[in-house]
């Protein structure tokens, strides 16, 4: 059999399968108990998020037959049954009961006429035929005009499902006629468990610290996740001999930048240490790393700590336990103030960096005047020993 990748293999087949959007599909299941279906619905959110999946798992649910024929079932379990001849034609991409139209392309005045003469005609088999629009925000002003009519006097039979990751291009003469959804970015807890049950399905091991990782670099996007895991395991030989894909080679592939470089950075300015600083900063520019994406990073790991240091927590720390353990350490070496101060900078200079010709230098300069910022440097860097460092380390807390 032909290799499926993990994004279409693992789409959710029922409600409860689809992770983290529980306000909307509790909706719907809801409506589908009452049998209060609406004729418009607008699915919005980021992209990979359940959109089209929550769609069509809705359109298969309207025409199962065991929903219709079985109130008990309806009221108790409301999900596709997956058994009945409805939901078999729904699987095996048969059903005439769902047309999906991707709006991208199709946007033209012409081309919603042809699906309004569509609409038009009732289903052969079922109670609804569910008319999924993708990218809806593509269409043209007068294409949606086009549209307006026949969603103000729907034939019966129609459920229009509008998905859009813009939701603010749709007109509001359409959005006020249809039922709002948004799909919210998933958690890293809920992508990372996801991922973990598919490794499980997969039998690959993978190790917890290597999946997180992968989720982070998802930003709330589960297809993103499923994409660079397909990525992983592809790349990663570990696991054919009885080993765990580790987080080392997770972070070789990603081109992922160690919280490690990012502590480096810190600490050279706690120890007041202009040589370390350039180390680190030559590590970054003759690996190949990109210099802005480091200030990212760099940022982020600011910001954290500025976390750490207002909650007194590090629950909003997406790390792994170790990193956060340090965290909780370096946050009380610094004030809220410092902390702030140097994110300014580095935000500043993330923006001039995306104009300069002077590129390099301007990099290693922001991380040497992040070291300029903690006040006067000791005399002579050169005979900084370990035990200085460590006595620096024992300081209290940098006001700058
Ligand atoms: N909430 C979710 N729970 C479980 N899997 C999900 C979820 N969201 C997305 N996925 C996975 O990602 C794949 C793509 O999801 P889907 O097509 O529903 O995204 P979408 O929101 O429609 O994105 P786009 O805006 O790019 O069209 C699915 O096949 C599924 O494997
Ligand atoms: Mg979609
Ligand atoms: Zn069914």
């Amino acid at each position: 059999m032909s290799y499926q990748v993990i994004a279409r293999k693992y789409r959710p087949q029922t409600f409860a399968d689809i992770t983290a959007q529980e306000h909307i599909t509790r909706t719907i299941q809801n409506s589908l108990r009452m049998g209060r279906l609406g004729h418009g619905y607008i699915f919005s959110g980021l992209r990979g998020v359940g959109k089209t999946t929550a769609a069509r798992v809705f359109a298969k649910a309207v025409n199962c037959q065991r929903i219709i024929e079985d109130a008990e079932y309806c009221r108790t379990v409301t999900e596709p049954c997956g058994e009945c001849e409805s939901c078999r034609d729904f699987d095996s991409g048969t059903s005439l009961n769902i047309s999906e139209f991707d709006a991208a392309s199709n946007n033209s005045v012409d081309d919603i006429r042809m699906l309004r003469e569509n609409v038009r005609y009732g289903p052969q088999k079922g109670r609804y035929r569910v008319y999924i629009i993708d990218e809806v925000h593509m269409l043209s002003i007068a294409a949606f005009n086009a549209f307006l009519k026949t969603l103000e006097e729907p034939p019966p039979h129609a459920i229009f499902i509008f998905a859009t990751t813009e939701l603010h291009k749709i007109p509001a003469t359409i959005a006020s006629r249809c039922q709002r959804f948004n799909f919210k970015r998933i958690p890293l807890d809920r992508i990372q468990q996801q991922l973990q049950q598919i490794c499980d399905a997969e039998r690959i091991a993978v190790e917890p610290d290597a999946l997180q990782l992968v989720g982070r670099k998802a930003h709330g996007s589960m297809r993103d996740a499923q994409s660079i895991l397909d990525q992983v395991i592809a790349f990663s030989d570990d696991y054919v001999n009885g080993g765990a894909i580790s987080y080392t080679k997770v972070a070789e592939l990603l081109n992922h930048i160690d919280d490690d470089h990012l502590f480096a950075v810190t600490d050279a300015v706690l120890e007041r240490n202009p040589a370390n600083m350039i180390e680190t900063a030559q590590f970054v520019i003759c690996n190949g790393y990109d210099e802005q994406d480091f200030l990212e990073k760099l940022i982020e790991h600011l910001r954290n700590l500025l976390m750490v240091q207002n909650l007194r927590s590090t629950k909003l720390v997406e790390r792994p336990d170790a990193v956060r353990e340090r965290y909780q350490r370096d946050a009380e070496r610094f004030t809220p103030a410092a902390v702030m101060r140097m994110i300014d900078l580095l935000v500043q200079t993330s923006r001039e960096l995306k104009f300069q010709f002077e590129y390099r230098f301007r990099f290693e300069l922001v991380l040497l005047k992040l070291v300029e910022l903690a006040g006067t440097a000791p005399s002579s860097y050169a005979t900084t020993t370990a035990v200085q460092a460590e006595q620096q380390k024992k300081k209290p807390a940098l006001n700058l």
